[in-house]
């Protein structure tokens, strides 16, 4: 037995294991075999043009009839500043000279794009059972399109403050995000990253706070830390960076490298690889360049001008500038099948609940 069904009841799963959407790092096989493991799989939108979304939920409605999470990211456009672009580009000068590039070849386009009205269209169109918001809500107008299909709204929160506004937004369920997670703080309401609490201290917190089920992210791979989120009051988590361990995750082998041999300190924030805060392996760029720079110009335009060198230095088979996303528990990740791994980790779980209740109890 689960010590709480509120998400499972909620979301219509027999897990309380929601696979975290990863943009760039996973797709429609990572959500069938997720889903159809009895966990949540989700797949994430932010990177993909309306044609990969539609193509994608296409090949995941023909495969799975279990519930699915589609999942956007809700940053504001941003402000094209030529001036900082311009110190920005001239900042990674140096590499594009090492790596034999022009740097005063138009910038690439980011890749990176907040959702709207032709992503809400999609959602009405295949309508997931859930929708999940990275970086606070879509403004009301579509947030009501979303719900009136029905779906299920989750959002990620850093601090109380983030998590209370999503609740009187009306999110039925609160993602918890703590400073262990992988990939970009979801943060909102402040730009200041400096405080974000950790996993631990956010999730009772959170709990306190609202009245709607809350879902713990940051730092959790394996049964210990979902027996702990459970104690900490969470009805559910959300796992990144263990799942980019599985053979469904899109991550090129730089990544899938570096990952191996991640040890607990091998993460830092920063904001070179995007413009936005975000937990990656420290390589080459991060290193030089940040982990944080005041250069970065806003996000995603920061990711533009490192595309060229980036592209360059992966055909040679390296990461100094992928972005290495990963959380700070990424040693503890295990190299299974997404579907094998969901089983595992709810088995694994159950298991060491029922280890932990008293001897009468068993
Ligand atoms: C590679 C990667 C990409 C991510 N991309 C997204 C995303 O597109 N949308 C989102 O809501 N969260 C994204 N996240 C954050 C996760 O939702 C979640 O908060 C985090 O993975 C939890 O921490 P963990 O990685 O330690 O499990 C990403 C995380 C990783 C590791």
């Amino acid at each position: 037995m689960w010590p709480d069904y509120r998400i499972q009841d909620l979301l219509g799963i027999e897990h309380p294991i929601i696979q975290a959407p990863m943009a760039g790092a996973g797709a429609s096989e990572m959500v069938i075999a997720v889903s159809e493991a009895g966990g949540l799989g989700s797949l994430p939108c932010a990177m993909l043009s309306p044609d990969q979304v539609r193509t994608e939920l296409g090949i995941i409605r023909q495969r799975t009839a279990r519930p699915i999470n589609v999942n956007f990211f809700c940053h504001r456009p941003p402000q094209a500043d030529p001036a900082r672009m311009a110190a920005w580009k001239q900042r990674l000068e140096p590499y594009y000279v090492e790596l034999g590039l022009d740097p005063k070849a138009p910038t690439p386009e980011a890749t990176r794009a907040p959702f709207d009205g032709t992503m809400c269209a999609l959602v009405e169109e295949f309508t997931p059972e859930v929708v999940s918001f990275h970086f606070g809500l879509p403004e009301r107008g579509l947030l009501g399109r979303v719900k009136a299909t029905g779906a299920k709204i989750l959002c990620s929160a850093t601090s109380v403050d983030e998590a209370r506004w999503l609740e009187r937004e009306g999110c039925d369920a609160i993602i918890a995000q703590g400073a262990e997670a992988g990939g970009h703080r979801g943060v909102f309401l402040s730009e200041d990253i400096s405080t974000q609490p950790g996993t631990m201290a956010l999730v009772p917190q959170v709990v306190d706070a609202v009245r709607v089920p809350v879902i713990a992210a940051g730092g959790i791979a394996d049964a210990r830390g979902i027996v702990a989120a459970f104690a900490l009051g969470a009805s559910a988590v959300q796992i990144g960076t263990a799942y980019l361990f599985c053979q469904e995750a899109t991550i090129g082998p730089a990544h899938r490298t570096a990952l191996a041999s991640a040890k607990d300190n091998a993460t830092a924030l920063t904001n070179v690889l995007t413009g936005r805060p975000a937990r990656s392996l420290v390589n080459r760029l991060v290193r030089e360049v940040g982990p944080m720079s005041e250069l970065a110009p806003e996000f995603p335009l920061a990711a533009g001008a490192v595309a060229p060198v980036r592209a360059k230095a992966e055909a040679a088979g390296s990461g100094d500038f992928t972005p290495l996303w990963s959380g700070q528990a990424a040693s503890l990740g295990r190299a299974l099948p997404a579907g094998e791994l969901t089983k595992q980790l709810a088995e694994e779980t159950l298991a060491r609940l029922q280890h932990l209740r008293p001897q009468a109890l068993r």
